[in-house]
């Protein structure tokens, strides 16, 4: 009994510190945000009609978002391919990044997700730049490369349930010698190794991984360009 007693207070207290952590990751994303991030009534609204439609928002948060605009932006990049569009929130991002007559193509395999992500780029006014496809990452992907889409100078994979070992090698068919690839990882332990084993089998890509937490919890980010020279 003594050990059962002590094994609920162990497991409390374990919850006591996450929360903890929790809260405090939270406080410092949004102190940050608030900080460096310029506050924006379209995204707002593009959240509010994302969650009004049902979406569960699981977006990039505002800090990884303006990483990823700034990555774009310094990449100079006219393209982007996103994987995993969600409501097209990190899409209008990407939409803004790409420079001139840039364009955005993000795939999302969900019907209504992609219906609502459309409306929404259209209500952001980035439509005439960002297009979504809708379909199943690993086909639309595999048809862009035979399609001769590529290559695309900023690539963005943010899918969840998919195996990034598998997107990756097609990402790259899409990609040029100097393209910045970022692979959002959810799952550290299990959705980065087979990518970090593929990765050390082809040393002309330079590559590295990044633990981060966050209002999100704890996640990380892989960085990749193809050519290392
Ligand atoms: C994390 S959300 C994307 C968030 C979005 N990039 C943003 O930050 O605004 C992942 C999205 O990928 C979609 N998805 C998951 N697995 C997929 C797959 N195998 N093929 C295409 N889309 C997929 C999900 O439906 C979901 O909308």
């Amino acid at each position: 009994m003594a050990n059962d007693n002590q094994t609920d207070a162990g497991a409390d207290t374990a919850d006591l510190f996450r929360d903890e952590a929790n809260e405090q990751w939270d406080a410092i994303d949004s102190f940050l945000a608030a900080s460096l991030v310029p506050q924006d009534d379209v995204l707002d609204a593009l959240l509010a009609s994302s969650e009004a439609e049902g979406l569960p928002l699981i977006q990039v948060n505002p800090l990884q978002a303006r990483m990823l605009w700034l990555l774009a932006r310094t990449a100079g990049a006219r393209s982007a391919l996103e994987v995993g569009t969600l409501g097209g929130y990190s899409t209008v991002w990407l939409a803004r990044a790409v420079t001139g007559a840039g364009r955005v193509v993000s795939i999302e395999r969900d019907a209504h997700f992609a219906k609502v992500a459309r409306r929404n780029l259209k209500e952001a006014g980035v439509d005439g730049v960002a297009t979504v496809e809708h379909g199943e990452a690993i086909d639309v992907v595999s048809r862009l490369v035979d399609e001769g889409a590529g290559p695309f100078d900023f690539v963005f994979l943010d899918v969840d349930r998919v195996n990034n070992t598998d997107l990756l090698p097609l990402a790259l068919q899409l990609s040029h010698g100097r393209t910045v690839i970022v692979v959002s990882v959810k799952d550290l332990l299990r959705e980065t190794r087979g990518m970090v084993k593929f990765l050390r089998s082809q040393p002309q890509l330079a590559a590295t991984a990044v633990q981060a937490i966050g209002s999100d919890g704890y996640h990380g980010f892989l960085v990749i360009v193809p050519d290392r020279h």
